[in-house]
């Protein structure tokens, strides 16, 4: 057989790619060498934005299996029997780096799942916890800006960190858990995924359920000690790329179980917790997981840039059976990623191979750049007409939501727990091994020891926040006083003085 020959992006095969055009074997070169032009111009143009945030990440291609009939809370197709399989696309990532940093960084880690159902494509965007650092979407710019690089030094900067997470209490949930070796994961698959966000989900006969989605890992929890995980930064770079892709191509393929918490509709108006407040979770005695089904990874994409870059992932997505929530920072996601979309990828992202839904879609979008898909050809660009035969089904209507009519820039501060930002932190504290705990406090001292700049704003800074660990748990802020070298009596907050 002949060989590929190798040609210009128009076809035209090339018989000279190494050596440019030139006025002898020395002279300046020729600009009618085409063949340059479109190398070099190409090349300029490889790049694309990275994403906002989570730009550095890892994805596999899988499968979802349903194991338990969950057909009485919901009539999303995809659930519909035991032993049902859905492709999926799933996206690991952390979230302040860039797309060259380190894996290993203390930082959450996304955990994003595309379910191709017949119902259309659902994104699972969600993270290694069940919380956030803020619950209204207006706060995340500015709270993301902490995380990237300070904009007089270029560097990370965890005085900005300390400094916004001690003046945003709501935040104390996400920072205990980022501090605790879970914000330092073995790589992507020794950790838990969350939806994190309450969705909602809507049987057959219209009832409305309040839902909490949950991937536990089958390979159990595994995490670096912060030493350990520094140390990783300078061996392997990409240690978590590394491990996710070895497994898969020796046939060790991961798997997590999908679990849910449901809540009645009802419940929400007179649960002890805001149940749509990003900062909380729902006790797993008050709402115990049922299982759904297991995710298993077990294929690589063949390349990165086509199917991980490009793929774009949306909380907007949802299909039938599974619905939104009035969670505020999932609603500010549901514009936020297909904004992020059109400017990273184009107006016709959703037609990129790892985007595009495997079954019939019709509607009236037409043209813009890099319309690839036929562009539905001669058939009408305009609704509703006489000529084609699509309909919308009306069977796919959503059950009405009952909510509250007054518009403000509400904060309620009376609304039961919702300005508790302590309780559940401190759980989680009290829940851990003493192990866990002490690794806990030496995370969070050295992480705090790495503030620079003015002392006596670096003093004010870390005495705010160590009022925060305080509240939550008097054991936490007394080996955190300790460990940082501080009169432990003084700092405490009077309220939880102790008798
Ligand atoms: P449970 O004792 O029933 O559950 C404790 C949960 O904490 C388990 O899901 C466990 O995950 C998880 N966990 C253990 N260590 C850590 C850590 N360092 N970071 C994050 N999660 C951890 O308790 P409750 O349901 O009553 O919740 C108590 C506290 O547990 C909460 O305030 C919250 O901080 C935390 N938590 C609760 C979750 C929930 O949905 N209820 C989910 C995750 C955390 P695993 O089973 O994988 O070991
Ligand atoms: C990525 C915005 C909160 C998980 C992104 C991106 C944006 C964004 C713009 C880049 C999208 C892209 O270019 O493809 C926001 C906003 C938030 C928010 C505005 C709050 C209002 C959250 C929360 C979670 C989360 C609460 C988890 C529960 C992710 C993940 C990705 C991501 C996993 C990467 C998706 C992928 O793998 O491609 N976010 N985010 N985000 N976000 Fe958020």
């Amino acid at each position: 057989m002949e060989n590929p020959r190798l040609t210009t992006a128009s076809g035209r095969p090339i018989a000279e790619n190494e050596n440019t055009q030139s006025v002898g074997p020395r002279g300046p070169l020729l600009l009618q060498d085409y063949i340059l032009h479109e190398k070099m111009a190409h090349f300029n143009r490889e790049r694309i934005p990275e994403r906002v945030v989570h730009a550095k990440g890892s994805g596999a291609f899988g499968t979802f299996t349903v194991t338990n009939d969950i057909t009485q809370y919901t009539k999303a197709k995809l659930f519909g029997e035991v032993g049902k399989q859905t492709h999926i696309f799933a996206r690991f990532s952390t979230v302040g780096g860039e797309k060259g940093s380190a894996d290993t960084e203390r930082d959450p880690r996304g955990f994003s799942i595309k379910f191709y159902t017949e119902d259309g494509n659902w994104d699972m965007v969600g993270n290694n916890t069940p919380v956030f650092f803020v619950k209204d979407p207006k706060k995340f710019g500015d709270f993301i800006h902490t995380q990237k690089r300070d904009p007089h030094s270029n560097m990370k900067s965890q005085t900005m960190m300390w400094d916004y997470w001690s003046l945003n209490p709501e935040s104390l949930h996400q920072v205990m858990i980022l501090m605790s070796d879970r914000g330092t994961p073995y790589g992507f698959r020794h950790m838990n995924g969350y939806g994190s966000h309450t969705f909602s989900l809507v049987n057959a006969d219209g009832e409305r359920y309040w839902v909490k989605f949950h991937f536990k890992t089958q390979q159990g929890i595994k995490n670096f000690t912060g030493d350990e995980a520094d140390a990783m930064k300078s061996k392997d770079l990409d240690f978590a790329q590394r491990d996710l892709m070895e497994h898969i191509d020796i046939g060790e393929f991961p798997r997590w179980t999908l679990q849910i918490q449901v809540m009645p509709e009802a419940d929400a108006k007179t649960y002890r917790w805001n149940p749509f407040d990003l900062s909380k979770v729902w006790p797993h005695a008050d709402y115990p997981l049922i299982d759904v089904g297991v995710m298993e990874l077990n294929r690589n994409p063949k390349n990165y840039f086509q199917d991980v870059e490009q793929a774009a992932f949306s909380p907007a997505h949802v299909v039938d059976g599974i619905g939104y929530s009035p969670d505020k920072m999932l609603q500010g996601r549901l514009l936020s990623y297909p904004d992020a979309h059109r400017y990273r990828l184009g107006v016709n992202y959703e037609q990129i191979p790892v985007n595009r839904c495997p079954y019939a879609v019709y509607n009236y979008e037409r043209d813009g750049k890099m319309r690839m898909d036929g562009n539905h050809g001669s058939m009408p660009n305009y609704f509703p007409n006489s000529f084609d035969e699509v309909v919308v089904d009306t069977r796919y209507k959503e059950p009405a939501w009952d909510l509250e009519a007054s518009v403000a820039d509400w904060y309620d501060r009376n609304a039961p727990g919702d300005d508790d930002h302590y309780t559940q932190p401190g759980n989680l504290y009290r829940l851990m091994t003493p192990e866990a705990k002490r690794a806990t406090v030496n995370n969070i001292v050295t992480h705090m020891g790495k503030m620079e700049g003015d002392p006596a704003k670096i003093s004010e800074i870390r005495n705010r926040q160590l009022c925060h660990f305080f509240r939550a748990d008097i054991g936490l802020g007394m080996a955190l006083a300790n460990g940082l070298g501080l009169d432990a009596e003084q700092l405490m907050p009077r309220q939880h003085a102790v008798a």
